[in-house]
């Protein structure tokens, strides 16, 4: 077993930074394939807490290779801070190796982001507004300036100055201040030279270390349902964090994935806008909120918070193909009497299990509750499943049997150490 997808199978922040971080002392190599930093993951270990954007979350693993796949949208300042940020908290070893296939993002990148954003009036995303929708807009519309332009001094410059005049002219029809392509380049140029190091043909050394019988782990951002294919279109970001998606986003063979870990909170939460059918607003979702800390690492919005919802658990696990699952702040349910679990929707009077792909039906889908007891007891020390509550078990057993997928690991707090492994993804 040698490539193991960690994916978010709800609507992000699921956790997938810390499993990956736990995992990753068994991998060789950790890979981030989509998204760029509009993700947020979070490491916590030794009473040390880090927060992630673009480097992949084995970083802290000296021994690990992480590489920014071709899949991914770049934003050369934000790595570079990053790097800064690590470099400060000590950690000076940083095996890292970019992509020469991924894409930039770059300052008109998060000024359109805005402007489209501020032009839907009414019909906002709700984007990170880091320009992630319009770098991937201009990989589509084959305008993209990737990495490997961006360590050639005088194509980047190239590049640079045809978009900066394209993209001016839509800046001064909406009155924004237009950039100056001497003085982007004059800042960029230095990104380009301190990265340049880490610059390789990543799908090159990645199918060599999976050949060698190398352990990989692929670190997805965000979550199934903000997938451009497969999410709540068009309240979605701009890539794909499924399984699938891993092969074309590193450049290796379906072949080379043998486990996908779908990561689940024990409840649900959003960022951002679009319809969440399990979402609600009282004293219990405050209490979760306040517990679980769900506010956005990337942003700081408060997250909204819903019930667990099966459906979407097993669309996730439809269009990844999830072996297993890893159910995340099981503690933050702790003191709760009746925790529900969404079964089914009721759509126009109709029983479905299915996500539908119009949103004028999805907003109209009514979510079908089991209901199960809570539990008060303290369960961020256990190291058992058999030393859970037994009405801890029983919950995850009902969503172990509601979406058909073993559970592989569950996380009673933040910590690395607060997570138990039933399943070992590397043999
Ligand atoms: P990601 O984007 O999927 O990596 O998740 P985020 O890091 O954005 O959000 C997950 C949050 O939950 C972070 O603040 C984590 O430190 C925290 N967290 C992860 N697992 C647990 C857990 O089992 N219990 C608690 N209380 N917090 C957790
Ligand atoms: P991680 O990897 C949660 C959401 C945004 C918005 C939508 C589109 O930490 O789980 P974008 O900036 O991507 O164009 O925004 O997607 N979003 C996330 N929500 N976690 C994330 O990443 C997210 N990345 C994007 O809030 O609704
Ligand atoms: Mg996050």
């Amino acid at each position: 077993m040698s490539g193991v997808v960690v994916v978010g199978t709800q609507w992000g922040d699921e956790g997938k930074g810390k499993i990956t971080d736990f995992l990753a002392e068994k991998a060789d190599v950790v890979v981030r394939f989509q998204g760029g930093n509009n993700a947020g993951h979070t490491i916590v270990f030794e009473n040390k807490k880090f927060a992630l954007h673009l480097i992949p979350s084995g970083i802290f693993r000296k021994e690990t290779l992480n590489i920014l796949g071709n899949g991914m949208v770049i934003n050369p300042k934000a790595l570079i801070e990053e790097l800064e940020m690590l470099n400060n908290a000590g950690i000076k070893e940083i095996n890292l190796a970019i992509s020469d296939r991924a894409h930039l993002v770059l300052p008109y990148h998060t000024i359109l982001d805005k402007l489209y954003e501020d032009l839907k009036e009414g019909k906002k995303v709700g984007t990170t507004n880091k320009g992630i929708g319009p770098a991937y807009s201009d990989k589509a519309s084959r305008i993209g300036i990737r990495i490997c332009d961006f360590v050639d001094l005088d194509v980047f410059y190239n590049k640079l100055n045809d978009n900066i005049t394209y993209y001016n002219k839509i800046f001064k029809l909406f009155g924004k201040s237009e950039l100056r392509v001497n003085e982007v380049f004059k800042e960029y140029k230095e990104y380009s030279i301190r990265i340049k190091t880490y610059v390789k043909d990543t799908g090159i050394l990645l199918n060599k270390e999976l050949d060698e019988g190398k352990k990989v782990l692929f670190e997805g951002a965000q979550g199934s349902l903000l997938c451009l294919d497969h999410g709540t279109y068009p309240y979605v970001t701009s890539s794909s964090p499924t399984a699938a998606s891993v092969p074309l986003n590193t450049g290796i063979s379906p072949m080379f994935i043998d486990e996908v870990i779908g990561v689940t909170k024990a409840y649900s939460t959003r960022v951002g806008e679009g319809y969440f059918a399990t979402e609600f607003e009282d004293e219990i979702a405050k209490r979760i909120r306040d517990v679980g800390n769900e506010y956005g690492t990337t942003t700081g919005r408060p997250r909204r918070i819903g019930w667990i919802d099966t459906v979407v658990l097993r669309h996730s696990k439809r269009v990844s193909g999830i072996t297993s699952l890893s159910i995340m702040l099981l503690d933050v349910l702790t003191n709760i009497d009746i925790l529900k679990i969404c079964v089914a929707y009721k759509l126009d009077g109709e029983i479905i299990d299915y996500i539908p792909a119009s949103i004028k039906d999805v907003e109209k889908c009514i979510p079908i509750y089991i209901e199960l007891p809570g539990w008060d007891e303290d369960i961020t020390k256990t190291t058992k499943f058999s030393d859970l509550p037994l009405n801890t078990q029983r919950y995850l057993n009902k969503i172990n049997e509601l979406t058909g997928v073993d559970l592989g690991i569950f996380s009673v707090g933040p910590d690395r150490t607060q997570t138990i492994v039933l399943k070992e993804m590397y043999k």
